[in-house]
């Protein structure tokens, strides 16, 4: 239908929050980070609201200074296995690390919750930021430069598995006893610089061809990673100029790539708000601010710096030159913190309020935040929005109050076009590259 029909939302579901304090809040269930029943029912809230998806973030290091929800979490191919199976239309999408693990694996491991789900899956590729996680598999921590060079030959790697099988090889044929089609079965024999990988995968391409490829870093090399080789990028922004800057950025990226501007989606992730009156809103704001403590603040900005210890500088002076810290690891977030205190001349008490707070001005009455949001998008500063719950209900107050006027104004829709994530999402079912190469001269 008509460009007006194409907003698209993801849910993150993360527990107890993103927010350092949020666990305190009496409305919240304190065991929300391994609960199940949470999850699932996060996941069909959203799912009622017909959202595009819902995401399971991740990290693989903690200390006892992470925020309560890194500290006792799900891994996401689990967590989103249970829920592709408690719902029936809505994306099951999550992050896992091309620095710590094997493309086979992961190849498999998405496949299979591919087939699971009925073709609703998604991976997000992410290089794992902090530099502890090497402590936890016996290897150095590699430079950001390396670890987005690894990046982009292991999403070949992982297409390429997917594609071992062309969508016609299980020939299943119980009369003559034929099982498959020996020549459309593909060995990948990758040999490059980081992977040598022989192939072939041993699960088929799903219903959608491959999982969608979400791409989650801000920094040079994360957005040409995402140009080159993503299906969506997510991203956060403090304000609509930044936000549609990005978006330009990375859409004439990917056009110079050869590929079109559509063929990338731009989610936008915002924490989200809503009060019946703009006091209200302001109010839930407030609640939520003073669940945490200076000190609390102070160790969630130190973990975008290599747990820097900000505790050693005075708090009311303008927040400290801190040089290259931090652009080994969260180099989007730590450049845009130091921006950002430098152009609004912040002390550090400010910036560690600022940080513990999630981006953006989502943040008021139902008609105020769809308004932002069709601003936003009309003005093309993101394809969709990933919805970040500030309070314990803001995902169920967002898709009860403000999805309707959403829906009512044309601009969302009301049923889903299709059952797998590719559909929802706009996206072409990606060829296999062996049909499109081999076809007519396959040996
Ligand atoms: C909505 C959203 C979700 C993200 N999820 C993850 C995640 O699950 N794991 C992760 O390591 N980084 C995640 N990131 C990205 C990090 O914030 C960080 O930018 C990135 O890992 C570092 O890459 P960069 O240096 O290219 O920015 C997410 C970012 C956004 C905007």
């Amino acid at each position: 239908m008509s460009k007006k029909k194409e907003i698209r939302f993801g849910a993150i579901i993360q527990g107890v929050g993103a927010h350092v304090g949020l666990w305190r809040h009496p409305d919240l269930r304190v065991d929300a980070s391994v609960s199940l029943a949470f999850y699932k029912s996060q996941a069909q809230v959203a799912e009622a609201g017909k959202f595009d998806l819902v995401f399971i973030a991740d990290g693989l290091y903690i200390t006892d200074q992470s925020i309560p929800h890194f500290l006792n979490r799900f891994e996401p191919i689990t967590i989103l296995s249970a829920l592709a199976a408690v719902t029936s239309r809505i994306g099951v999408v999550g992050t896992l690390s091309t620095t710590y693990s094997e493309p086979f694996n992961v190849a498999r491991q998405f496949a299979s919750l591919d087939h699971i789900s009925g073709g609703r899956a998604g991976w997000n590729v992410v290089t794992s930021p902090l530099e502890g996680s090497a402590r936890n598999f016996g290897k150095p921590h590699p430079s950001h430069s390396e670890r987005y060079r690894m990046a982009e030959e292991y999403v070949e790697v992982v297409r390429g598995l997917w594609d071992s099988w062309e969508d016609d090889a299980f020939v299943r044929d119980k009369e003559t006893g034929v099982f498959i089609d020996k020549s459309k079965l593909h060995l990948l024999n990758h040999e490059g610089e980081f992977f040598s990988v022989q192939g072939p995968l041993n699960i088929a391409r799903s219903r959608q061809g491959h999982p969608v490829v979400f791409q989650a870093g801000s920094s040079e090399t994360g957005r040409d990673l995402a140009a080159k080789t993503a299906d969506a990028i997510l991203t956060e922004h403090e304000n609509i100029e930044k936000a549609k800057a990005f978006y330009s950025d990375v859409k004439a990226r990917a056009k110079a790539y050869g590929r079109s501007a559509d063929e990338i989606k731009i989610m936008h992730g915002i924490g989200v708000i809503v009060g019946r009156t703009q006091e209200e809103a302001e109010r839930k704001r407030e609640e939520i601010a003073k669940l945490v403590t200076i000190e609390a603040a102070l160790d969630h900005l130190g973990r975008f710096f290599e747990h820097h210890d900000f505790s050693q500088y005075p708090l009311d002076e303008p927040f400290p030159d801190l040089g290259d810290l931090g652009s080994n690891s969260f180099k989007g977030t730590t450049d845009r913190i130091k921006r950002i205190a430098a152009e609004r001349k912040l002390t550090l008490r400010q910036v560690a309020h600022h940080a513990v707070m999630p981006p953006g001005e989502f943040v008021g009455t139902p008609e105020y935040i769809a308004d932002l949001i069709q601003r936003w998008h009309e003005e093309g500063a993101a394809d969709g929005f990933m919805i970040q719950s500030v309070t314990p209900t803001s995902l169920e107050e967002f898709v009860e109050w403000v999805v309707p006027i959403l829906q009512e104004r044309g601009i969302y829709r009301t049923e889903y076009e299709a059952d797998t994530l590719r559909g929802n999402l706009g996206l072409p079912i990606p060829a296999n590259r062996y049909t499109i190469q081999t076809t007519g001269a396959r040996s």
